[in-house]
């Protein structure tokens, strides 16, 4: 993890909204802060080499693996979001998505896949579908791509802005690769939350399937819809799921007919805390 990184992740936050003296305390501690954290960050471990001597996680369900690398997508998992020195070992409740997952991905989960998933962090996902698709490319991409901790032939780990169209363009969509399920745990906020599908649902193979995690974000939690825009990304699939009408800025005509052209089925789930929407493709 880079000084830059440990800074935005750990500290931005409270600096923002830190008086001057408050401010100029956290830039002379932060060096040490990281100076002392480093030795407790997560080493980076080869999954082609990992796996030779755990090949029994090949045939784990997707709930054990996602808490064995620590996803918040399982039914537990350990506050990841501490600085690594005061990480402690409660397992705590997480978004417990497993079981709807695997009614999507179980009967696909031998098959040669692309499976993209935005907001990587630290690989704790990345890290479990290495096991799970077994026989799948795993590509994994963050706004803080040096958190990664995993590496393997079938990963590929890069990074990406999803708060900028530019981004998700230059990286994404003008790439040559098109992928069998996207799996969208960024910022979660509503304009990135929009910006996300409906550019990416070209990328997305036939009969492929977009994931968008926290679906209900920007409806519950101020932060995640700042200017209390309308539609979020909920109430437009809950549109097209009444073949009603929507208008959102984030969404051009080209992008709106493809989409309202190619999907095939929208679900709404609600996991322990949060809403997931499955999108499958025709
Ligand atoms: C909730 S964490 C992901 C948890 C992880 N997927 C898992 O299963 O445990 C969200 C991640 O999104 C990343 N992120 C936040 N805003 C982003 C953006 N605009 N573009 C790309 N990644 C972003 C953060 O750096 C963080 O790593």
């Amino acid at each position: 993890m880079k000084i830059t990184t440990y800074y935005k992740i750990f500290y931005r936050h409270r600096v923002e909204k830190a008086n001057i003296l408050l401010k100029f305390y956290i830039f002379i501690i932060l060096p040490f802060r990281y100076l002392i954290n480093l030795p407790f960050l997560p080493k980076v471990i080869n999954l082609d080499d990992h796996s030779k001597k755990n090949e029994e996680l090949f045939k784990k369900d997707l709930d054990y693996l996602f808490e064995y690398f620590n996803s918040d997508k399982g039914e537990f998992y350990i506050n990841q979001y501490m600085q690594p020195i005061k990480k402690n070992n409660a397992r705590i409740d997480a978004h417990g998505y497993s079981k709807i997952y695997e009614k999507y991905f179980e009967k696909i989960k031998e098959d040669k896949l692309n499976v993209l998933e935005l907001g990587s962090f630290y690989g704790n996902a990345a890290g479990a579908f290495f096991y799970y698709f077994k026989n799948s490319k795993i590509y994994s991409g963050d706004v803080f791509p040096d958190l990664f901790r995993y590496k393997s032939l079938r990963l590929k780990n890069f990074y990406i802005n999803t708060s900028s169209e530019k981004s998700i363009n230059n990286t994404l969509v003008k790439a040559p690769d098109n992928f069998d399920i996207i799996i969208e745990d960024a910022s979660h906020t509503l304009p990135d939350q929009i910006i996300s599908l409906f550019l990416l649902f070209k990328k997305l193979k036939p009969n492929g399937v977009f994931v968008c995690e926290e679906l209900d974000f920007p409806e519950t939690r101020k932060d995640m819809n700042l200017n209390n825009e309308h539609p979020d990304l909920k109430q437009i699939l809950l549109a097209i799921k009444s073949n009603k009408d929507f208008n959102s800025k984030y969404i051009n005509d080209a992008d709106k007919n493809y989409f309202l052209k190619n999907f095939k089925s929208i679900e709404i789930f609600k996991g322990k805390i949060n809403e997931v929407a499955i999108i499958q493709k025709k």
